[in-house]
């Protein structure tokens, strides 16, 4: 198993070219199964849990053409995606349970072919993550859903019908699987509390390149006007702004100066204010931001997670890395998820002065130095957060499970190395 080693110290300067977000490649994989046209999609991240999504639509009968992309000095992939038949309805148990966002698939496999069996996702290292507002929202489209030895079995055997659901949370994932559902759907859906995220948006694009009517775009009431067939489209995946917001951190936390290329400062608007809060300089250009902590007098600030556009639960990790060597006190709430703070006690570990209050909330009170070790997290984003520690710890850290980076950091080491850290992959035997 791979592991990061890391010697802090160094400041970080230059540019990190931002990929494409995974958080909206992963829809829009799956909602090339909607048709039995050629989907193009470019900007795709070079990521496990793309690779992975990928297999699962092989199984199900999808043709995909994988093309590197050079632009200067950035690197993306294009893909063609081409379901004329479906050669399974079953995304199983063995995919479900390493990528949860399998779960795309169900709503355009149930739309399209009128049935779909999904083996149900069970809790995850931040959470219970139940599917229950996807599950509902599709019986009141219609569905037939019953669950039977750890699945989901879905039938529409006439085809799923326009509803009127309200959200009773603005879930992302209910969203993306309903939005799909509800584009061969017989009528009009109307969801209510639907999620806003830039992500929701950047498939609502494709999905209306491909002849579907959604209406309501950014907002939180989506109208979707069922049409009988989708068609072909090309699209490029919008820049990831939770890649973007953790390398900001990464300027912050070593003081140095970092160009985000491709990142959108409209997409960051709170983490962004944040860091200018703490003292950072914040500067977007036309195509990328600069932050510039270089000159900064940082100091704590308190920041809670929210539905978009408040502050996201995917930089919460991050930010608190930040916070733990930022001279004063700062606190952090987590809304969202309820066991999101696993990455506190590695933090600890390397010196961090954190005390947990219940699953929520957290004081931190900043630290003068932070010192190396070995570290892990179970989970993405925590990870950053201790590859961030270690870019300012005195001495080496080793992270270890880098499969959880490597789900969505696409050339994490590359990136970091090209502005001047001192890191690198390890192999175990090596
Ligand atoms: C997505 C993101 C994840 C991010 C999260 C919140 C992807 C692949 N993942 O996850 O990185 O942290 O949004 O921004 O895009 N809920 C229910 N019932 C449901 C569905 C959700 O109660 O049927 C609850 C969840 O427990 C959670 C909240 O709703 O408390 C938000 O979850 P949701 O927005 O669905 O998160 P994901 O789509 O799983």
């Amino acid at each position: 198993m791979d592991k990061i080693k890391i010697r802090g110290g160094k400041q970080l300067n230059g540019k990190i070219y931002i990929g494409g977000a995974k958080n909206a490649a992963l829809p829009l994989i799956t909602a090339t199964l909607l048709t039995e046209d050629e989907v193009i999609l470019s900007n795709v991240p070079a990521l496990s849990d793309v690779t992975f999504l990928n297999k699962l639509l092989i199984e199900l009968g999808t043709q995909i053409e994988e093309t590197i992309v050079q632009d200067g000095e950035y690197t993306s992939k294009t893909y063609t995606y081409q379901t004329k038949n479906f050669k399974s309805l079953t995304a199983p148990y063995d995919f479900v349970r390493k990528m949860r966002a399998s779960y795309y698939v169900l709503g355009p496999m149930l739309a399209r072919a009128h049935h779909a069996e999904l083996s149900l996702p069970g809790g995850c290292a931040i959470g219970a993550r139940p599917m229950d507002i996807h599950l509902n929202s599709l019986e009141m489209m219609g569905a037939q859903i019953e669950i039977k030895n750890g699945y989901v079995i879905a039938d529409a055997p006439e085809g799923l019908k326009g509803a009127h659901i309200i959200f009773p949370k603005a879930s992302v994932g209910a969203t993306c699987n309903i939005l799909m559902a509800a584009t061969l759907a017989e009528g009009e859906t109307v969801i209510e509390n639907a999620a806003k995220e830039p992500e929701i948006g950047d498939l609502i694009d494709l999905l209306n390149d491909m002849g579907a009517q959604i209406e309501g775009r950014d907002r939180s009431v989506l109208t979707v006007h069922g049409v009988q067939k989708l068609h072909g489209a090309t699209h490029s995946v919008l820049s990831d702004r939770i890649e973007a917001g953790s390398y900001a951190v990464a300027a912050a936390i070593t003081k140095g100066c970092i160009e985000l290329v491709h990142a959108k400062e409209e997409h960051l608007e709170v983490p962004l204010y944040i860091l200018k809060k703490m003292g950072v300089q914040i500067t977007p250009t036309e195509n990328s931001v600069i932050v510039d902590a270089r000159h900064a007098d940082m100091q704590g600030v308190d920041i809670m997670t929210d539905y978009y556009p408040g502050f996201p639960t995917d930089l919460q990790a991050q930010f608190m890395a930040l916070m733990t060597v930022t001279p004063g006190a700062s606190m952090v709430s987590e809304t969202i998820w309820e066991n999101r703070f696993m990455h506190v006690p590695e933090l600890m570990r390397m010196g961090a002065n954190i005390n947990v209050h219940g699953h929520a909330s957290a004081i931190v009170r900043g630290v003068k130095k932070l010192s190396g070790a070995p570290v892990m997290a179970t989970d993405l984003r925590a990870s950053f957060a201790l590859v961030l520690a270690g870019l300012v710890a005195e001495g080496e850290t080793v992270v270890n499970r880098v499969y959880h980076l490597d789900r969505g950091y696409e050339r994490l080491e590359e990136k970091l190395q090209s502005v001047g850290a001192d890191i690198e992959r390890v192999h175990e035997d090596d």
